[in-house]
């Protein structure tokens, strides 16, 4: 019986007891009254209040945000985890911090000069085109590549240069480019830019740098090898290839395009400061997302931006 029945039932019995008042002798009847409607006040009191109660618990607000309500019927939401992408970004980072790089943020907004002047495209050059992707209506780009941050990196570091010091820094950062997607192309990804100079850099140190990365990375011997690219920002220009290991699915013949590298152009250190005469450096690029495919035998880009939990949770 739910507390508001029991006490009309209570009170129904009380109004019962006023029928003995005729059986009463006169003196006493008066006193019997005021007990009787003392009684009652008190009773109807009690109703009105647990009928109050359960207007308002029928009416209470639930905290649908509350992660853990402890008595309530909501369900602990689960816990999420780190996107896989920034979990092996980190441990690429962590290979590079290993080797002596500084490590910089790139922007998701940027501008002209750092996305084509510094970066050896003058105007109306023809290689503007791979990488002249998106704008915003006040002329901001949303970087094609993580190279607009070369200029940034070269300025920031300038000064470790002095008494036979080097720049070393790699840049990694979420890119954007007009791509119609498909599994192996998607309009959003991550990339890592390196940038390196000293008085003496040269390509040899630049292929052992990266030959560690992607065998530390794979933590495995790796068949490697170069062939030749173009980048307005590099002279000469590379491209870097890894052979696909047998344990990540290879059959022995297929070689991945991993990178885009080279030894940074005169004009490159020239605008951002540093002589060409008296310094060298190399600098590299490529895609996180493509990385982590071949490590986990991913068939699909989509997959990373699509905000799937079901890919998610398998991470
Ligand atoms: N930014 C180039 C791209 O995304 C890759 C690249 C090539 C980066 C050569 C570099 C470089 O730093 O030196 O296509």
């Amino acid at each position: 019986m739910s507390s508001v029945e029991k006490i009309k039932s209570e009170l129904s019995a009380l109004n019962a007891e006023y029928a003995k008042i005729k059986d009463l002798p006169p003196e006493e009847r008066k006193n019997f009254g005021i007990e009787m409607n003392k009684k009652k006040a008190l009773l109807e009191q009690k109703l009105k209040e647990a009928e109050e109660a359960v207007e308002d618990a029928e009416v209470a607000p639930v905290d649908e945000t509350a992660p853990s309500a402890p008595n309530s019927e909501i369900p602990r939401f689960k816990l999420g985890s780190k996107h896989p992408l920034m979990t092996e970004l980190n441990k690429v980072l962590s290979i590079y911090a290993h080797m002596g790089f500084n490590i910089m943020e790139s922007r998701q907004l940027d501008d002209e000069f750092h996305m084509f002047e510094s970066l050896n495209f003058p105007e109306g050059h023809p290689a503007r085109d791979g990488y002249d992707t998106f704008r915003t209506a006040e002329n901001f780009i949303p970087p094609a590549h993580t190279s607009t941050m070369q200029y940034r990196a070269l300025r920031r570091f300038k000064d470790d240069l002095k008494n036979g010091g080097e720049i070393a820094v790699v840049i990694p950062g979420r890119v954007f480019r007009n791509e119609d997607a498909d599994a192996t192309h998607e309009h959003t990804f991550y990339q890592c830019e390196g940038v390196f100079v000293s008085k003496d850099a040269t390509m040899g140190q630049m292929l052992g740098v990266l030959k560690n990365l992607f065998e530390t990375y794979y933590g495995q011997k790796l068949n490697t090898k170069t062939q030749p690219g173009y980048f307005p920002f590099t002279e000469p220009s590379l491209e870097f290839l890894i052979e696909k290991p047998k344990s990540l699915g290879g059959k022995g013949d297929g070689w991945l395009e991993m990178l885009g590298c080279g030894m940074i152009h005169p004009n490159v250190l020239k605008t951002a400061g540093i002589d060409p005469e008296e310094y060298k450096g190399f600098a590299w690029g490529g895609g996180i997302d493509r990385l982590v495919m071949l490590k986990y035998g991913l068939t699909d880009i989509r997959y990373f931006e699509s905000g799937s939990l079901k890919f998610l949770e398998e991470f």
